[in-house]
């Protein structure tokens, strides 16, 4: 009997309206588009921006995307798993909100904090329930309200990050597309250089570590930077040599967008050209654990039925990691 492996079968997303650009964020902090285009490559990002709504709304939004495209139903759902950096409570479950919200009522629904390697992780995860027989359908979403946690006079963050949300559903395969291999990892060093040091059971909130702005996400962009190129880049080649694939064999690499710069590094180390190379950062800035399924959505019309794709993502932790996936279908126009 062929191995069953796990495959994404559809994908949805949500982003919100408004739009912050460079030119507008030139107005709030000491920055200009020059700066932030040629270290960044982002021009504009999008801000959630209705009272009331955070990261469960965008992420129900972004799997009723994924419905209406694929015609899966709510009660069909065996679980339903939310990456997030930004849930919408501490201890609450973002991902029980959001199943409750669609009425997926035979899931079960947990979140998973990986940050900018949420998604991928979450990849590992759901593809394993498959592959292990015990659940059908997984619907995994990556969804961040970067908005919450960023300080807006801070410009070496808040030229960075964005909103948004996109969600996959994974399915058993029996062709042997989708989920084929994962490298993952992560290092605790990563919480000195990129985090938000108080609110947690560490530091729990106080006038203190309010006054001192300890409840924003801080980095340390230089050293960060360093980290995400080595690692992700090292991660994409790992993936890459263990599986036999040469640079001819690798159709896209989808890679987490914090940088194009690392992102252009990786894709160097990989000996991919740009043609090879999906990016959007332009447009939503980075989105954490959003960015691969955005890229995924944005791109979906370009994607075949049996192309190799290189998954690779860095975040806060440190966690990184590269998969490798066979896209399993010919999006129909
Ligand atoms: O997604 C999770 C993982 N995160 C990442 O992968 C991000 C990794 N890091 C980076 O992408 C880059 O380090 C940044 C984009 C954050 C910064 O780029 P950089 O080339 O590393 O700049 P830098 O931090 O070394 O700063 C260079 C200069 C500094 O001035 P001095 O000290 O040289 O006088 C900064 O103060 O640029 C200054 N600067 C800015 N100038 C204008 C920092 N932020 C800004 C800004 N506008 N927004």
């Amino acid at each position: 009997m062929p191995k069953t492996t796990a495959a994404i079968t559809a994908i949805g997303k949500y982003l919100p309206e408004k739009v912050l650009d460079n030119a507008t964020l030139e107005k709030m902090v000491e920055t200009n588009d020059e700066w932030i285009t040629t270290r960044t490559g982002i021009k504009e990002r999008r801000i959630l921006d209705i009272p009331g709504k955070a990261t469960a709304f965008m992420a129900t939004e972004a799997v009723k995307d994924l419905m209406k495209k694929s015609g899966l139903e709510p009660l069909d759902i065996d679980l339903l798993l939310v990456a997030t950096a930004t849930p919408d409570m501490p201890v609450v479950a973002t991902a029980a909100q959001v199943a409750t919200n669609l009425g997926a009522k035979n899931a079960f629904a947990f979140d998973l904090q990986a940050a900018c390697s949420g998604f991928l992780y979450g990849l590992s995860v759901a593809s394993s329930y498959i592959e292990s027989g015990r659940y059908k359908k997984v619907v995994l979403v990556g969804a961040d309200m970067m908005s919450s946690i960023v300080d807006y006079t801070d410009r070496t963050t808040c030229v960075l990050f964005g909103d948004g949300a996109g969600a996959a559903l994974l399915e058993p395969n029996s062709e042997g597309l989708g989920f084929v291999d994962e490298y993952l990892r992560s290092d605790g060093v990563g919480k000195d250089h990129l985090g938000i040091q108080a609110g947690g059971s560490l530091y729990p909130p106080t006038e203190k570590t309010i006054a001192e702005k300890k409840h924003y996400i801080y980095q340390d962009g230089r050293v960060v930077f360093k980290f995400a190129v080595t690692n992700m880049a090292d991660a994409a080649a790992e993936i890459m040599s263990r599986n036999g694939l040469c640079h001819q064999d690798v159709r896209y690499l989808i890679a987490h967008q914090a940088n194009k710069r690392i992102i252009d590094a990786t894709a160097q180390r990989m000996g991919i050209g740009d043609e090879k190379v999906l990016m959007n950062i332009g447009r939503y800035g980075n989105t954490t654990a959003a960015t691969i399924p955005l890229l995924l959505c944005d791109y979906e019309s370009q994607l075949r039925k049996g192309d190799n794709l290189v998954f690779a993502a860095f975040g806060a932790g440190f966690t990184w990691g590269a998969a490798f996936i066979k896209w399993a279908y010919t999006k129909q126009e």
